[in-house]
């Protein structure tokens, strides 16, 4: 969680790290503070509430610097406020430290350090930090880059971390261990933050920091080193491969709806080079060394947090009936922490958006531990779970801002189809099915562009729903997975309570909560289970719940029994879920803007879960 920008050069600091904090926002925010070094020594404000708070308190009372430090938070340890918010500063007030992560022995550091006579006045984590630098940078006569150092070798926990003390005022150093931190090298200047966004329209140059590294700049320029290997590494840079055009909102009022909308093309981006409908095949150059391997594995487990889970929902259920290996899709949270059956012939594929997510990242490192081969599906290129798995395919679905995932979600899902018919053409799979299959992927776009020029129609059934306090989302098969997705798109920007069910479970619980104030969205593709899902809404139906289906083909019967019906173009069945998601992001969309939510930020989450 959170935002960390840095910048180290000679201009006036602060329009870039004000409009750096807002790219980063979507990380967190709570609160949100900068700290800058001018003339030897270092001022800070801090201000609970978004940048907008901050950049209105800088106004009142203005700094200047131009070497800085600037943090968004998502709170971890204590409550969002003025005096939790980062940077935070050691007791001379010399030294200042704004850190993404948690350090779980910070208790312990704080009872030692409190009894050599140091008060704290935050309840965070942070605090302990920065003072047990102060503690040994003062005591031990080392200089600053070192005092860091072996403060961090007494952390246990996470961070990414930037500090510099005015006692060494040309200096400015940063350590990553499990939260993400990109280098942009400038002519002159340089930049540090979590992600490339705020950096990319200054320098396209930039170096990704890997677990365990600690960066020092000062007049002579940076230097890098593992404190792991205790050596300095020379890392080449890399360029940024996103455009600014591509994390701006545009015309688009929300992030979200851009992303809802690029969806047209997005899904073909992750596709492109990769499916070939002529002879119905897929191909993925990312684990194609590795596909014998993957094929032959005893079995799959795929991990994931939040949508992503839901993603591997999906593969599991295609992986099965193409390949014929089962499939376990478990969350990160659970699989690092249980004993998994995980051995040589396994196969861990960990799905992630950012690639940062701390559980997944713990998940896959743990079935590295067991022998297992890694596969990541991850969408930010160079992210840490790219890194560490041994192969892995990309979903290019673009920077995705919004806290809500959703671009990203389809892209995973098409990896999957890709997957599936990879290892399906590879089986038995006749070229014809092949054919049929890799066609309906290949028009998906415009498949998407007619939902999306249906949005109106989808907003109609939010306006008429809208003071719902409740919904359940209810689909099977492979709709079922959707049904969650659908659940939890809703849950996450509008905070209407929503469940997502496989449709025939409903009886047996969820049933009890169906009345004339509860919309029940139904999932009713013309696949193999639609007599089935029929006969569940029908249930809903006889308990006066109010029915919005969505379907591929509107019967007599449906017409009769909905009180809404979203339409989704008529394709191959196995590529209803990705239209159907996409309706579904709509009406989540429409019900949030109609209860006048924080789109883009909805409350207490954060895009990119770093923390346990
Ligand atoms: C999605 O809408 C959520 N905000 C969240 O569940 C997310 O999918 C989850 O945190 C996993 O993120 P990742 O894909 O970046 O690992
Ligand atoms: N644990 C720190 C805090 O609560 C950092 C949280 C963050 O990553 O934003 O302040």
């Amino acid at each position: 969680m959170c935002g960390i920008i840095s910048y180290y050069g000679k201009r006036d600091s602060v329009p870039f790290l004000i409009n750096g904090l807002r790219r980063l926002e979507y990380r967190g925010y709570d609160s949100a503070g900068i700290a800058l070094m001018k003339d030897g020594s270092i001022e800070a404000v801090k201000k609970a509430g978004k940048v907008d708070e901050l950049e209105k308190k800088l106004k009142e009372s203005p700094i200047k610097g131009s070497i800085g430090i600037a943090h968004t938070r998502w709170a971890t340890h204590g409550e969002p406020s003025d005096i939790n918010a980062h940077p935070h500063k050691d007791k001379t007030g010399k030294i200042f430290l704004i850190h993404n992560g948690i350090i779980e022995n910070y208790s312990t550091i704080k009872e030692v350090l409190t009894r050599k006579g140091f008060q704290f006045k935050s309840q965070t984590d942070t605090e302990a930090l920065v003072n047990l630098i102060s503690d040994i940078y003062y005591a031990d006569g080392l200089n600053f880059e070192q005092a860091v150092e072996a403060a961090l070798n007494q952390v246990v926990g996470t961070y990414g971390i930037v500090a510099f003390c005015s006692d060494e005022p040309n200096k400015l150093v940063a350590a990553r261990h499990g939260s993400p931190l990109v280098l942009g090298v400038g002519k002159d200047e340089y930049f540090i933050a979590s992600d490339a966004s705020p950096i990319v329209e200054h320098t396209r140059n930039v170096i990704y920091l890997d677990e365990g590294e600690i960066i020092t700049i000062n007049e002579k320029g940076h230097s890098i080193r593992s404190m792991k290997d205790d050596v300095i590494v020379n890392k080449e840079t890399t360029e940024i491969e996103f455009s600014i055009e591509e994390i701006e909102k545009g015309e688009f009022p929300h992030f979200m709806l851009k992303e809802i909308y690029e969806q047209v093309f997005t899904i073909k981006d992750t596709m492109r080079g990769r499916i070939n409908p002529i002879d119905g095949t897929a191909h993925l150059g990312g684990i194609e060394h590795q596909m014998s391997r993957i094929q032959n594995a005893h079995r799959i487990y795929i991990t994931a947090c939040g949508t992503s889970w839901h993603a591997g929902l999906i593969g599991k259920y295609l992986i099965e009936e193409y390949a014929g290996i089962p499939v376990h899709v478990e969350y990160a949270s659970e699989f690092r922490y249980r004993k998994p059956i995980v051995d040589s012939n396994t196969v861990v594929i960990g799905i992630s958006q950012s690639g940062e997510t701390a559980d997944t990242l713990a998940a896959i490192r743990k079935a590295k531990d067991f022998g297992a081969l890694t596969v990541g599906i991850c969408n930010v290129v160079g992210s840490s779970v790219a890194r560490e798995t041994d192969c892995g395919i990309y979903t290019h679905a673009g920077p995705e801002i919004g806290v809500a995932s959703t671009k990203a979600f389809t892209s995973q899902v098409t990896v999957l189809f890709l997957l599936s018919l990879c290892f399906g053409r590879n089986k038995n799979l006749s070229s014809q099915t092949g054919k049929k299959y890799a066609t309906a992927l290949f028009n998906i776009g415009e498949h998407v562009k007619t939902i999306l020029d249906g949005s109106d129609s989808i907003l109609e059934v939010a306006k008429s729903t809208v003071k719902a306090d409740n919904f359940l989302y209810l689909g099977r098969g492979l709709n079922f997975p959707v049904a969650l997705e659908g659940a939890l798109k809703l849950k996450e920007i509008s905070y209407i309570h929503a469940e997502g069910y496989p449709a025939a479970e409903m009886k047996h619980g969820p049933i009890a909560l169906i009345d004339e104030k509860m919309p029940v969205v139904c999932l009713a593709p013309h696949d193999k289970t639609f007599q089935k899902v029929l006969s569940n809404i029908q249930e809903v139906k006889a308990r006066k719940g109010v029915i919005i289906t969505v379907t591929d083909k509107r019967t007599p019967e449906l017409e009769k029994i909905s009180d809404y019906i979203i339409d989704v173009p008529s394709t191959h069945p196995k590529v209803f879920p990705i239209l159907s998601s996409v309706s579904l992001q709509l009406l989540a969309y429409h019900l949030a803007v109609l209860r006048d939510c924080d789109i883009d930020q909805p409350r207490n989450l954060a895009k990119s879960v770093t923390v346990e």
